[in-house]
């Protein structure tokens, strides 16, 4: 048997399950987003949302430690020891505990969305594009 042959019976790992939310590189225009929709923007390390008033992003950053944070499909969940918040980043184990954080989004001068992770908002600030 020689190495391709040794290589197609090597049994493969199985592929991770598909997140729950849509991965994009960018933010990119305003324009490709419906409301109602929730997308991973992979370089702002952010959940970036859109809803009936206009833009919001979640930065991943666990508040307790700085874990990462996941989306689960109904809310988040940190990796660490497991600190739940509902989808709208509230805590679901103790209502001590801090929310997830929402961080200002804007244009750039091209007309495409940016994340600002340094500028914290309030939960219900929006940006209409
Ligand atoms: S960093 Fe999130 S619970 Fe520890």
């Amino acid at each position: 048997m020689n190495r391709r042959e040794f290589l197609r019976l090597r049994p493969t790992k199985p592929s991770p399950a598909s997140p729950a939310y849509p991965i994009v590189r960018e933010a990119g225009s305003p324009r490709q987003y419906a409301p109602g929709s929730l997308v991973w923007v992979q370089s702002a390390r952010a959940w970036l949302g859109c809803d009936e008033i206009g833009f919001f992003a979640i930065a991943a950053d666990c508040p307790e430690g700085g874990c990462m944070v996941q989306y689960t499909g109904g809310g988040y969940i940190c990796v660490c020891r497991k600190r739940r918040c509902d989808a709208v980043g509230y805590p679901l184990d103790a209502a001590d505990e801090a929310s997830l954080r929402y961080v200002e989004v804007n244009l750039d001068s091209g007309g495409n969305l940016i994340i600002h992770l340094d500028r914290t908002v309030s939960p219900q600030d929006r940006f209409i594009a």
